[in-house]
């Protein structure tokens, strides 16, 4: 295939691409750098801003010069308390980019897109398994910005667009050095940059009604959801698959504390926890059902909570 990847210098980008590219398909890389890191890619990156006024006229062209069987739409910005403080950025750049990347297409006459959306999108579930039916509310303009991309997705339909959209759950490890995650917003990246400086990780909230205490979630070693990307690209190029929405992870989940276990396994560092107060808006539970992918897709993700924090350890040191 020949895929337009958007957003592919960062972390989960540069992944799909590193995959994509082992796979024998062409990718084209539109970024404008601002959390990418160049030299995560071995291929030139197009820079363009996705939300700027000139978007549409840029990436038309492109998609005039280059015939792209697939979009791969991964460019946002995606720090949930920063979503918080300045909520006019997330829609302009993250709807914004979003609608300019759709106009584009759709003049061009593209008509396959893969959507990276989150689980954000659920807010505070109550269910043990959150399935892709599950009627829920983001609670942070970060993951709003999620939901109403789908919709935009799924409008698009109107005009012939296939469009898939992945609901991320928490995305961890690395295939590489190269490919590290280096931005300090999640907790096994944080807690790695916190002992290399010689602090000790900090658990928010010990008091969830989990049976440590501490919050669960489902985290997915980065290869496994690369791997989800190529999955929905090829699914989408198969006849009649229309709009649908798929979560990506392992249906397994971890508590932080147990995060931290795995953590001191892998670095040797034997260290105590900073347990601090709950932050506002963590749901105590968020865990992927996985039926609707591993049907689907014949998605099953490979690695472990193991394999996913020594990974980004290695990775990291
Ligand atoms: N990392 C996670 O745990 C996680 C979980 C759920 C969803 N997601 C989503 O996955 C996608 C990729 O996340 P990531 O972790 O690789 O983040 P990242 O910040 O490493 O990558 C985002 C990339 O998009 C580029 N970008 C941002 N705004 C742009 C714009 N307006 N125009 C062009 N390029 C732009 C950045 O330079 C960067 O290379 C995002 O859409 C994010 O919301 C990530």
């Amino acid at each position: 295939m020949n895929l337009l990847l958007t957003g592919g210098a960062g972390y989960i980008g540069a992944h799909v691409a590193a995959l994509a590219e082992r796979e024998g398909h062409t990718v084209t890389i539109v970024d404008d750098l601002s959390t990418g890191v160049a030299k995560r890619i071995v291929s030139p990156v197009i820079t363009i801003n996705l939300a700027a006024s000139d978007a549409v006229e840029k990436l038309s062209t492109l998609m005039r010069e280059t015939k792209f069987d697939a979009v791969i739409h991964l460019a946002a910005r995606k720090q949930v308390g920063q979503s918080v403080e300045i909520p006019e950025q997330y829609f302009l750049d993250n709807i914004g980019g979003l609608a300019n990347l759709l106009l584009a297409m759709r003049q061009e006459n593209v008509k396959k897109l893969v959507f990276s959306s989150s689980a954000a999108t659920y807010g505070m579930p109550t269910l043990d398994l959150v399935d892709e039916d599950y009627p829920g509310v983001p609670i942070n303009p970060y993951g709003q910005t999620k939901l109403v991309g789908e919709w935009m997705v799924q409008n698009a339909a109107n005009w012939g667009l296939k469009g898939v959209n992945l609901r991320y759950f928490n995305v961890a490890g690395a295939e590489s050095k190269r490919l590290a995650d280096t931005a300090e917003l999640n907790l096994i990246p944080i807690a790695i940059a916190q002992l290399k400086r010689g602090e000790q990780p900090i658990v928010f909230g010990t008091d969830y009604p989990t049976p440590d205490g501490s919050c669960i979630r489902d985290y997915v070693h980065v290869e496994d959801l690369a791997k989800a990307h190529l999955m929905a690209a090829n699914y989408l190029t198969t006849p009649d698959q229309e709009y649908a929405t798929f979560n990506v992870g392992t249906g397994q989940g971890a508590s932080v504390l147990q995060v931290l276990e795995e953590l001191k396994k892998v670095s040797g560092i034997k260290f105590e926890e900073v347990l601090a107060d709950r932050r506002p808006g963590d749901p105590p539970r968020l865990v992927a059902n996985t039926d609707r992918i591993e049907r689907v897709f014949g998605f099953k993700a490979s690695f472990g909570l193991q394999e996913i924090v020594k990974s980004a350890w290695d990775a990291a040191n």
